[in-house]
C-alpha cells in the first residue's frame, strides 16, 4: 500500500521543477494528484509521465494567483478525486521587474510579487481547508495501539485531516542584496505557515513550509548551461557543505514526510533542505573561495549572464 492510497493532492506549479517533483513523488506514493499550472504544454509533459509510471494525475491550467483559479482547482479536485487532502503551494515565475531594492521597484510589480509569492497562498488555504474538512481524516489511518504510560485522556482529537506545505527558501530566511520581493514574500511565506498552523491545527490539518537552497530544475539547468562553465557551477557548489546543490527529488521527499501521517505531530515549522548552507559562518564561505577563484581565473557564474540581483 502507498503512504497516500485513497487520498487526493493540489500541486500548484507543479508542471516544471520542484513541483513537478512534488507531483511524482506524491503519486508515486499512491496520491491522485491535480496539478495546477500556466505552462500546459509542461504541465501535460509531467501528467503522462506520471500516468506511464502507474499514477494518477490530472491538469488544469491556470494563474492561482487568481481567485477563480483557486476556487476552481480545489472544485476540481473534489469532483475528480472525491475528497482533497494535501495542498502544495508550490508556484513562482518571478520577472526581472521583481528584482530591485525598495528605491527600485515599482509599485505595480510590487504588488503582482505579493499576490503571487504570499496572496496565493492565502487563497489556496482559504479554499482548501473547508474541503479539507469535509473529506475527513485519511481512511486509511489506522492508530497505533497505545503500550507505553502517559496515555491522555479521553477520546483523542482528530488527526490527519489535512497537510498544507508552503513553497519558502532560504531567501526567506537569509537576505540577499537588491530582493525586496522575493525576499519579503518568502519570508511573509513562512509567517502565514505559522499563523495557518495555529488556526488549522484544531481541525486536524497541519501546516508547514519547506525552505529549499539552490535546486536545479530544468530552468536552472539551462541557465548553468548559458554561463557554460562548469567551474563557475563548482565554485558554487562547493558554498555546500554537503558539496552539491539540491535536486527537486530532495524537495519532494521532504514534502512527502510532511505530508504523512508520521508527521501528525510537526506543524508551524520551516523545513530547511538545502544541505546546510544556511548553518554555516558566512565570513568562511568568503575566504574558502579565495583558492578555488585564484585558480580558476576565468570561471563564470550566472551573475555574469544577467541572472544574479546582488551585483554590489
Ligand atoms: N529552484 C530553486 O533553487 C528554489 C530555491 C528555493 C525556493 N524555490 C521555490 O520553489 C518553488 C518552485 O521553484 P522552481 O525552481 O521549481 O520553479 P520553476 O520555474 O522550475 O517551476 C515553477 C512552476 O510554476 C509555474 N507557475 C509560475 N507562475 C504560476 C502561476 N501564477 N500560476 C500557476 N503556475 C505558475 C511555472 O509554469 C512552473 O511550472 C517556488 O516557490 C520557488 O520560489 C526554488
Amino acid at each position: 500500500m502507498g503512504r497516500f492510497d485513497d487520498r487526493s493532492a493540489i500541486v500548484t506549479g507543479g508542471a516544471l521543477g520542484i513541483g513537478a517533483g512534488c507531483a511524482r513523488r506524491l503519486a508515486a506514493d499512491g496520491a491522485s494528484v491535480l496539478i495546477v499550472d500556466i505552462n500546459e504544454e509542461a504541465g501535460t509533459n509531467t501528467v503522462r509521465e506520471i500516468r506511464a509510471s502507474g499514477g494518477n494525475a490530472e491538469l488544469m491550467v491556470g494563474n492561482v494567483a487568481e481567485t477563480a483559479i483557486a476556487t476552481g482547482m480545489v472544485d476540481n479536485a473534489m469532483s475528480r478525486f472525491g475528497r482533497l487532502d494535501l495542498l502544495i503551494q508550490n508556484a513562482y515565475g518571478g520577472g526581472a521587474d521583481n528584482i530591485g531594492s525598495a528605491v527600485e521597484v515599482k509599485p505595480a510589480a510590487w504588488q503582482s510579487g505579493m499576490d503571487l509569492l504570499v496572496g496565493t497562498l492565502y487563497l489556496g488555504a482559504k479554499y482548501a481547508v473547508p474541503a479539507m474538512e469535509e473529506s475527513g481524516p485519511d481512511p486509511n489511518y489506522i492508530p497505533a495501539p497505545w503500550t507505553g504510560a502517559g496515555r491522555r485522556h479521553g477520546s483523542p482529537p482528530t488527526r490527519n485531516v489535512g497537510r498544507i506545505v508552503n513553497m519558502a527558501s532560504v531567501h526567506g530566511i537569509l537576505q540577499a542584496p537588491r530582493s525586496l520581493i522575493y525576499e519579503a514574500g518568502k519570508a511573509a511565506a513562512i509567517g502565514l505557515t505559522r499563523q495557518m498552523a495555529i488556526d488549522f491545527g484544531p481541525l486536524g490539518i497541519t501546516v508547514n513550509a519547506v525552505a529549499p537552497g539552490h535546486i536545479v530544475t530544468e530552468r536552472g539547468n539551462a541557465m548553468w548551461n548559458e554561463v557554460g562553465n562548469d567551474a563557475g557551477f563548482r565554485l558554487f557548489e562547493l558554498h555546500y557543505p554537503v558539496r552539491r546543490t539540491g535536486e527537486p527529488e530532495d524537495i519532494a521527499n521532504a514534502v512527502g514526510f510532511l505530508c504523512s501521517n508520521e508527521a501528525s505531530f510537526i506543524t508551524g515549522q520551516v523545513l530547511t533542505v538545502d544541505g546546510g548552507m544556511t548553518i554555516q559562518l558566512q565570513e568562511n564561505i568568503v575566504m574558502d573561495s579565495k583558492d578555488y577563484i585564484v585558480a580558476n581565473p576565468d570561471l563564470r557564474t550566472h551573475f555574469d549572464v544577467g541572472r544574479g540581483s546582488s551585483r554590489f
